[in-house]
């Protein structure tokens, strides 16, 4: 059980909750290019966590913390339950998730939806508060459909802020509920990022992170100055390597940059052990598949992690096939 009081977070930098893409092989990787990044899981429905496999849906390595779950639900007896299993599997944060455009989502009555009924979504975190000692946040939208004034987000914020919620995650665009596709709703609603500054500005007891088309680190300083920090998503996914620096840039940290080589290295163990406990090899190496983005090779090495890791049997001699592709006195090493 973990039961005492949660250190606070440090939000200057987090990677974007990425259904089908933050599991836990994902996280492990990136962990290994930061230190302080704030990582969040894939969203879990509340009905998948009390219904489904726990242990699958809940488990992660300790060096993946800091972690966030992040859960979909409304219902405040099933939220609170998620958030008293969160608390005890030793997570950093429990986010509800009030953002996600997706069909199913709405029917579910969680996700951006919820924008809509604050109150609910107040319950539900009230009730969440209770049941763990771990910060309850908030992942949204600036505004649903045609409600997207400013007035609509304070409101949003104020009344789930009345419940004991402190951080809100919000990505700076609007969420087209029917109509568009999830991956549309990423793109064709255009960003404010003045929009989430002047809530800031408004309320400036609450943390606010920007979240949404966020490409460098530099770009995220400038547009994020003033705001507790920044989300980015698929930019990570792209260009892992950007997180090497963050420990550096944002958390004063002088420790050098891990080298990718090194990053490799220390995936191979953590490959060895989930390859024996049956997991497919191409389901952890595609996260690897940015890694040499914009480098010599860098083609092959992913062809080398999605397309021959996927044959069956396929074990680590591919991963080492894959850095002589992009590294090779690195792989020369590996195989002496
Ligand atoms: C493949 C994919 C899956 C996503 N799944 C989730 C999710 O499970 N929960 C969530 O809150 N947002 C999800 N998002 C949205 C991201 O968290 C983020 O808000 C969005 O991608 C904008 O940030 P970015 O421009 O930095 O990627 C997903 C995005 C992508 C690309």
């Amino acid at each position: 059980m973990n039961q005492a009081p949660a250190p606070p977070l440090d939000r200057r930098f987090a990677v974007a909750p990425m259904l089908e893409v933050t599991d836990r092989h994902c996280r492990y990787f990136l962990r290994l290019l930061s230190r302080r990044a704030l990582l969040y899981t894939e969203m879990l429905s509340v009905g998948a966590i009390l219904n489904g496999d726990r242990q699958r849906l809940l488990d992660f390595d300790p060096i993946e913390r800091p972690l966030a779950l992040q859960v979909g639900g409304s219902e405040p007896a099933a939220m609170a339950e998620a958030a008293r299993l969160a608390g005890d599997w030793g997570y950093d944060e429990i986010n509800i998730n009030c953002g996600c455009p997706s069909a199913r989502v709405r029917h579910g009555r969680f996700g951006a939806c919820l924008m809509a009924a604050p109150k609910s979504v107040a319950r539900a975190a009230a009730a969440m508060r209770r049941a763990c000692r771990l910060p309850v946040t908030v992942k949204c939208r600036i505004g649903i459909d045609d409600r997207d004034d400013y007035a609509f987000l304070r409101d949003f914020v104020d009344r789930v802020a009345d419940a004991g919620v402190g951080v809100f995650i919000v990505h700076a665009r609007k969420a087209v509920l029917g109509g568009l596709t999830p991956k549309q709703n990423r793109e064709i609603p255009p960003l404010d990022y003045e929009m989430v500054r002047r809530l800031k500005a408004d309320r400036p007891d609450l943390a606010v992170v920007l979240n949404g088309g966020l490409s460098s680190l530099d770009q995220a300083a400038v547009e994020a100055a003033g705001l507790d920090g920044v989300m980015l998503g698929r930019q990570v996914y792209e260009t892992p390597c950007l997180l090497a620096e963050v420990d550096r840039r944002l958390h004063g940290d002088e420790r050098p940059a891990p080298a990718r080589a090194d990053v490799v290295e220390a995936m191979r163990p953590y490959l060895a052990l989930r390859l024996a406990e049956g997991v497919p090899l191409h389901l952890m190496t595609r996260h690897l598949s940015g890694l040499y983005h914009g480098l010599p090779g860098a083609r092959g090495w992913r062809r080398q992690l999605n397309e021959a890791a996927a044959r069956p049997g396929a074990g680590l001699e591919v991963l080492a096939e894959a850095l002589a592709l992009v590294e090779p006195q690195a792989a020369g090493r590996q195989a002496a």
